[in-house]
This record gives structure tokens, C-alpha cells and sequence, in this order.
């Protein structure tokens, strides 16, 4: 599949102006194209027990199944300058979730995989090789 990252990244960019980040001040925009085409995007909410955040991705992660579900191929996230971000380890794992196996994700280092960026991931492809085999617990 050939990806117009540049494409994705302006999408990107322009969920970036919806974040909610007064706490940071360090907006995140994420965008991601779906296995039917789809683009979807998302933007960090901040709330005021810090804790509670919500990333980008989470956001991004919602708007996939409110407009039909799916399974992620692409990813791309920025910063509040338009700088490629890299998702953070509970993101990597949210993304995975509901990814296609072999997405694609631009990174600090260039394109990778999402088996690239959580290696030996725990995921519904690896539950459902435990329930193939019978030996769920
Ligand atoms: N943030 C994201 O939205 N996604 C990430 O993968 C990294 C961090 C947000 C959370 C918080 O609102 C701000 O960036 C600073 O940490």
C-alpha cells in the first residue's frame, strides 16, 4: 500500500488545533487511515487531575468505532509544531489493539511497523492463538 504521509500528517496537523492542553501547552494531533479507506483523526484532552489525560490516540481510537470500526494500516501523530511525535508505550499498546497486522506507523526513525515499535506485544492476535490451541486458562 503506498501511504501519502504528507497527506496524513496535514490531517494530522489539523486535529492538533482541536487538542485541549492547557495543563502541557503541548498539543498532540493523530491521524490514521482504516483498512476501508477511511481517514480518522484525534487530539489530546487534558484534565485538571493530570492523571485522567486523554492522548491523542485515545481520542483517534474512539473515532474509529464511531464511524464504523475497523482495523488501523496507517499511523501518523505530531506535535504543536508539526514534528513527527512518537506514541507513548500505553498508546503503542492502544494502537495495536485495533491495528491491522503489518500497520504502518511514521516514527522519529522513520516508517515501522507496529510490531516494530511493541515488539512481542500481547494483543487479540496472540489471545486468539491461545484460544486456537486450547489453552486458555
Ligand atoms: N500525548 C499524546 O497525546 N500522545 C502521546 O503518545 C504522547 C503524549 C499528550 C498527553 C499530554 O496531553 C501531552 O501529550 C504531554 O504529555
Amino acid at each position: 500500500m503506498d501511504i501519502d504521509w504528507e497527506a496524513l500528517r496535514a490531517i494530522a496537523n489539523e486535529a492538533n488545533t482541536h487538542a485541549y492542553a492547557p495543563y502541557s501547552k503541548f498539543p498532540v494531533g493523530a491521524a490514521a487511515i482504516v483498512d476501508d479507506g477511511r481517514i480518522i483523526s484525534g487530539a489530546n484532552v487534558e484534565n485538571a487531575s493530570y492523571g485522567l489525560t486523554l492522548c491523542a490516540e485515545c481520542a483517534l481510537v474512539s473515532s474509529l468505532h464511531m464511524t464504523g470500526g475497523g482495523r488501523l494500516v496507517a499511523f501518523t501523530c505530531v506535535d504543536g509544531r508539526g514534528n513527527i511525535l512518537m506514541p507513548c508505550g500505553r498508546c503503542r499498546q492502544l494502537l495495536y489493539e485495533h491495528s491491522a497486522p503489518g500497520m504502518l506507523l511514521e516514527t522519529v526513525s522513520g516508517v515501522k511497523t507496529i510490531d516494530e515499535v511493541i515488539p512481542d506485544a500481547f494483543g487479540p492476535r496472540q489471545l486468539a492463538e491461545y484460544e486456537k490451541n486450547g489453552a486458555t486458562p
